[in-house]
This record gives C-alpha cells, sequence and structure tokens, in this order.
C-alpha cells in the first residue's frame, strides 16, 4: 500500500459513519439495532445445533482428549524449549489433518529462558527446606548461593518505610491476595524494588487463590540501571510463617541457590488456521489461546485449554456445514507467559488490516463452566453482544462482563476493536494457574465442552452477522 492510499484509508475513520454509499463499504452500520436484534434471534436454531453438538452430539469430549493427547505427549511448554517447538509442530499438523484452511506458521523471535536447579533452605531459626520456583527471566546466584538474613514486609509501602533495614537482606514479600491483577504486581517488579533498597534477592509469596503449599511461578521483569537480584516465589504458606516469625523478632536466615539462566532469543511461531469467510473473507473474527505454558506441570489449564477450545469452536462451526461470512481466525499465541511476545509481533505485522477486524477474542482464564462473557467495546457493540449471549439461554450462560481485556487481544483492543474474554470460576482458576497442578486432572471435561459452546456461537454469529460490530 502506498503511503497515499494508506492516508486516505487512514480518513475514512474521521468521517461521520454511514454517511454515504461511498464510504460504508466495510465499516457502515446501515441497521438499526432492532433490526440487528430480530437477525440475531434468527440464529437460534444454529446456536441450538452448536451447543447440541458440543455438549451431546459426537464432539462431546473432543476437546479435553485433543488436549489430553497433546500435553501428555509434550508436557510443559516453556518459550525457547523444544517442547514448545514440538507442540507447534504437532498443532501444525493437527489444524491441516482438521481439514482447516490457510493453516500456516508465523515466525517469532522469542525470550529463552531456563530454571536449572534451585533450592532455598531456611538455617534459622530452624532447618526448613521451602518449596520455591525461580520466577521467569531471575537471574541465577552464584554456585555457592546466596545467605543472608530475611526482611519480611507486606507490601511496597513497608519496604519503602524500612528500607535502610534492606541492604544485604533476602526481602520476603507476604503481601496480602487481593485478585490476581493486582497481587501480580509484586511477583512483576518485587525484585526491582527490593534491588533498589539493597536488598541481594527476593522471595515472593505466590500470587494464587488458594494454596496446597505450591509455588507458582511466572514472569518478572528487571529495570535498566537497577541491579539484577535472583527472584523466586516461595508458597503462601512460608511466607506467612516468616511473617509469624518476624513479627515474634526472630532471625531468619536462608540459603537461596538458583541456576536460573538468560540464553540469547531464539525462534518460535504463532499458530494460524482458518474458516475463511464466504461473503467477506477479508473480515476477521480472531479466536485465540496461547500455546506456550511455564515449564511445570503441562499447562493444561495454561492455556492449553483456552487454545483446544478456540480450535474446538471452528471445528464444531466445520462439522456443522456452517461456513459464516466473514473469515473465522484461529491464532494460537506463542510466547504469551513472557509478556505477549507472539500476539504483539502479530499487531504489528497485521495493523494495517485493523478496519477489517470484527471481534478479537482469547480464552486464557479457565475452561471451568464459563460464567459469561468479559466484553469491551462501545455500547452498541455491547448491545450486540448481549443478544448474541442471549442465545446460549439452552445452556444458560447469558451473562456479559465488562473488561474483555486479554494478554494477547489487548493491542487490538487499546486500537478501538471490540474484545471478548471467556469468564469463569477465577477463584478455581488461580488455584493452579503457574504450578505443578496444572495439569488435566484440574479441568473437568464436562466443563470444557460448555465453554467450547460458548466460544463457537459468539465467535459464528459475529463472523456471520450482515456487518461488522460498531466501535
Ligand atoms: C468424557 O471424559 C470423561 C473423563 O475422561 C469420561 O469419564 C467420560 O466417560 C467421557 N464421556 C464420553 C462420552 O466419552
Ligand atoms: C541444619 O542444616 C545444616 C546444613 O544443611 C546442618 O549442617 C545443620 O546441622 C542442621 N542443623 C540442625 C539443627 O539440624
Ligand atoms: C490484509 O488483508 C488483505 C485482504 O484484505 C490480505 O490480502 C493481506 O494479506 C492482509 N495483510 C496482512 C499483513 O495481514
Ligand atoms: C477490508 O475489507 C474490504 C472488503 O470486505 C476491502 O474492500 C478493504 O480493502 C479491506 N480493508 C483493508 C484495510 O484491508
Ligand atoms: C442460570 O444462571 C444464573 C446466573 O449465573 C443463575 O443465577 C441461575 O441460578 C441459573 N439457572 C439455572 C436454572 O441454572
Ligand atoms: C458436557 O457437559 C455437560 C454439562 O456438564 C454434561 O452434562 C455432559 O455429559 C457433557 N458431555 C460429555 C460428553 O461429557
Ligand atoms: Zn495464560
Amino acid at each position: 500500500m502506498t503511503p497515499l492510499i494508506f492516508l486516505f484509508v487512514g480518513m475514512l475513520h474521521l468521517l461521520p459513519l454511514c454517511s454515504g454509499r461511498a464510504v460504508c463499504k466495510d465499516v457502515c452500520h446501515l441497521k438499526t439495532f432492532e433490526q440487528i436484534k430480530e437477525e440475531i434471534a434468527g440464529y437460534q436454531d444454529v446456536a441450538k445445533a452448536i451447543v447440541d453438538l458440543a455438549v451431546c452430539g459426537k464432539a462431546q469430549n473432543r476437546s479435553y482428549e485433543r488436549l489430553a493427547l497433546l500435553v501428555d505427549t509434550v508436557g510443559p511448554r516453556l518459550t525457547g524449549s523444544p517442547n514448545l517447538e514440538k507442540a507447534i509442530q504437532i498443532m501444525y499438523q493437527n489444524l491441516m489433518d482438521d481439514g482447516l484452511k490457510n493453516v500456516h506458521l508465523e515466525p517469532v523471535k522469542v525470550p529463552h529462558w531456563e530454571r536449572g536447579q534451585e533450592s532455598a533452605v531456611m538455617l534459622e531459626p530452624r532447618n526448613h527446606s521451602m518449596a520455591i520456583l525461580g520466577l521467569g527471566s531471575s537471574v541465577g546466584t552464584p554456585p555457592e548461593g546466596i545467605t543472608a538474613e530475611v526482611l519480611v514486609v507486606s507490601s511496597f509501602d513497608e519496604l519503602h518505610r524500612r528500607a535502610s533495614e534492606a541492604r544485604g537482606k533476602i526481602v520476603v514479600y507476604n503481601q496480602p491476595y487481593k485478585g490476581y491483577g493486582e497481587s501480580v504486581q509484586y511477583r512483576v517488579q518485587g525484585a526491582v524494588e527490593a534491588a533498589k533498597v539493597g536488598a541481594v534477592a527476593s522471595l515472593i509469596k505466590s500470587v494464587a487463590s488458594f494454596s496446597i503449599y505450591s509455588p507458582h511461578t511466572g514472569i518478572q521483569y528487571y529495570q535498566d540501571g537497577v541491579p539484577q537480584i535472583p527472584t523466586a516465589c516461595i508458597t503462601v504458606e512460608d511466607a506467612e510463617m516468616m511473617a509469624r516469625m518476624a513479627s515474634r523478632g526472630t532471625k531468619i536466615v536462608i540459603q537461596l541457590k538458583m541456576e536460573a539462566k538468560n540464553y540469547p532469543d531464539t525462534e518460535s511461531f504463532n499458530t494460524v488456521a482458518e474458516i475463511t469467510g464466504s461473503k467477506y473473507p477479508e473480515q476477521v473474527v480472531l479466536v485465540s489461546g496461547h500455546l506456550d505454558s511455564w515449564d511445570v506441570g503441562q499447562g493444561a489449564l495454561d492455556d492449553g485449554s483456552g487454545a483446544f477450545v478456540s480450535w474446538e469452536a471452528l471445528s464444531l462451526i466445520k462439522d456443522l456445514g456452517l461456513r459464516p461470512k466473514r473469515t473465522l481466525r484461529l491464532v494460537l499465541w506463542t510466547a504469551e507467559e513472557q509478556g505477549g511476545i507472539g500476539s504483539l509481533q502479530y499487531y504489528q505485522q497485521h495493523k494495517v488490516n485493523i478496519s477489517n477486524f470484527s471481534l478479537v477474542m482469547e480464552s486464557d482464564l479457565g475452561n471451568f463452566m464459563p460464567t459469561g462473557l468479559a466484553f469491551t467495546g462501545s455500547d452498541k457493540a455491547r448491545a450486540i453482544m448481549k443478544e448474541v449471549m442471549n442465545l446460549l439461554q439452552p445452556i444458560n450462560t447469558t451473562q456479559v462482563f465488562g473488561d474483555g481485556e486479554g494478554v494477547d487481544i489487548n493491542y487490538w483492543i487499546q486500537a478501538g476493536v471490540p474484545g471478548a474474554s471467556l469468564l469463569d470460576d477465577l477463584k478455581r482458576y488461580f488455584s493452579f494457574h503457574h504450578s505443578q497442578g496444572d495439569t488435566m486432572t484440574a479441568l473437568d471435561p464436562m466443563q470444557m465442552n460448555y465453554s467450547a459452546a460458548v466460544w463457537a456461537v459468539v465467535s459464528y454469529v459475529i463472523a456471520d452477522l450482515d456487518e461488522m460490530l460498531p466501535r
């Protein structure tokens, strides 16, 4: 596209919508809400057919069984690992075998970090070997480890107040769990804040809604100009115990050993497959989940189930012989856990077509019994989504909540494309998230099949409506 045409297409957005046929090719909305409502009501039989196939028909346990085969075969899929690349190749073949169109891989440069061996042993006031998991991108310790006294804090405020006590210590964060979004700040920037006040390492209470002595890993980021100190998560139980010890004035000493190491970037891929639109093939409804995971457990919940429920949505639609007017595009992201690396690149490479993206969807919050859809978009678009979700009355999953954002669709949402996330019981999700417990055993095929039904109905109907979702 020449810069001149580019400018012209850009200017179209500045014109009032629907001012005349000439500019109404792809972004205009000529129907009234009442007409759209009526149009959506016409999908009741299709929605019922999708639900029947997903929940009762021959598809039944399919997404669960497909996922079990992949994760039992490959195991966890850390970015930069051979496991992830093996999973990507298997998925490529799976999507080809499923008869989907335009199956291809889009290369992405991704970080490569490995944890190696790691341990944390309390030496004072008593010997206690602690369960830990180094945080993604953390540096390691010297081979002999770091042995230091502990400073326990319950917030960044407390750390700053007690900054003078932190020098040379291992900072232990015992922050309360106030939901993932808020508490995850301690995991993401705990090491940097501790290093700024002279700490030699930091240990962070796992960001988890429930614990049976399980450390929960995740990404953390260093900051330019701040010393890089080793950092790991510890269990809720150990964090709380050390807080009790400290409050009694007891001196705590820990020896931390970590072999964690960052390697040069490596190559990975976003995996793409489509059902090509019958009338507006250039227009897209994007359905997605991420294929990478942490290196513990099986990455079954996070995000194997989201990726496979997204694939299942296309499979169900195809099995019913349906072909929406717009293209349904499945993207299985790589390197989400490292900070949405695959999805950022995808956005940069495809945003030239942003005016033709109707809806971006991501399932990365679990696939237990769905409670509804989290949605971000204009009031007009929300009203349409509510009508679409009404089609799911047969499985009583009709609610539309706020905050449809997700790591892998945020770039599109911030640029104005409506976005949706599949919502379920987050307390249950964050009990297993990023831990050794993230296995098939935590999933339930009887619930995953509902997720697939919701995902397929929403993606199909939005992709098949006469008009794109309004922005
Ligand atoms: C679905 O999977 C569950 C768990 O593996 C199993 O108990 C059940 O029999 C399966 N149902 C069908 C219809 O295959
Ligand atoms: C604690 O462990 C250290 C090294 O692992 C050992 O030398 C020491 O004897 C132990 N102390 C007690 C009280 O068990
Ligand atoms: C943009 O969309 C057109 C079809 O409208 C397609 O041919 C082209 O490959 C797309 N470009 C990118 C970068 O996705
Ligand atoms: C969007 O799709 C329409 C047809 O549906 C096409 O005419 C237009 O060129 C596309 N725009 C871009 C930016 O690809
Ligand atoms: C349907 O879902 C709503 C909201 O989640 C719930 O309050 C209600 O009890 C459900 N009804 C049935 C029949 O399950
Ligand atoms: C799908 O889920 C529903 C609801 O949990 C359950 O009744 C049904 O048996 C499940 N289907 C299969 C094949 O497991
Ligand atoms: Zn995830």
